[in-house]
């Protein structure tokens, strides 16, 4: 899988070479690469961003740098290319969107700042063959930038590639189960710690038993597949 990330700000990517992705990096099972979106800007003052038609606060991510950026990318690739738009008014990220994206050949993720990236960007690729546009958001807040947004999907992706993530028989748990019902409660050795006892039953050796606590455990808990959260 190859990802490109395009951002005004792309030290925000370094962390990526440390932990499992970075591995991922250095073993070619992950390309990574970052676009200044800077290095696509015309005039004295390289501005990326101009007043928004209509009035009102902030300003707006001009087209004209995105296009070129964008384009240069298309022009180096034969591959479908998923243009991921960072917005707060994206289709909410999900775990079963990062199964979906988990099968891209290339990701890119154009990371807006300001009040957003010109409309017409996204209007304008979701009209070009071998590219899917797809405007997402991390969650019902807001950010300053989609570059935070843009790490949190790296990772979420980037974990259900094979070979990735250091433990698969979690992915194969996953895979098996909703995330909502894998919420119980976990622990590890001593039996005992400051007067707080282990649940007698994850030491009975009863699989069965086990398994149906943690399935009422996670009843219990479950929040993230509430029909409320992912109306999507
Ligand atoms: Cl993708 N971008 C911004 N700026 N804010 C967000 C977001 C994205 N997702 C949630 N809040």
């Amino acid at each position: 899988m190859k990802i490109t990330a395009i951002s005004i700000f792309p030290d925000y990517f370094a962390p990526l070479k440390l932990s499992l992705i970075g591995k991922a990096i250095d073993n070619k099972q992950l390309e990574f690469s970052t676009v200044d979106l800077r290095d696509y800007a015309e005039g004295a003052h390289r501005s990326v961003d101009d007043t928004p038609y209509g009035g009102g606060a902030g300003m707006v991510m001009s087209p004209e740098p995105w296009g070129k950026a964008i384009d240069g990318l298309l022009d180096s690739s034969d591959t479908t290319i998923d243009l991921v738009i960072l917005t707060p008014s994206g289709k909410k990220f999900n775990q079963p969107l990062a199964h979906e994206l988990a099968n891209s050949e290339h990701i890119v993720f154009a990371c807006g700042r300001y009040e957003g990236i010109d409309s017409r960007v996204s209007d304008f690729y979701r009209d070009i063959p071998n590219v899917r546009v797809r405007e997402i958001s991390i969650g019902d807040y807001v950010l300053n930038g989609g570059e935070v947004a843009a790490l949190v999907i790296i990772e979420a992706v980037t974990r259900l590639i094979p070979g990735v993530i250091g433990n698969p028989d979690s992915l194969l748990e996953e895979s098996h189960n909703q995330i909502g019902q894998l919420e119980y409660p976990v622990y590890t050795k001593p039996a005992i710690w400051r007067d707080l006892a282990v649940p007698e039953v994850l030491i009975s050796g009863n699989h069965g038993a086990i398994a149906k606590w943690r399935q009422e455990e996670s009843k219990k808990r479950s929040h993230s597949q509430n029909s409320q959260d992912n109306p999507e």
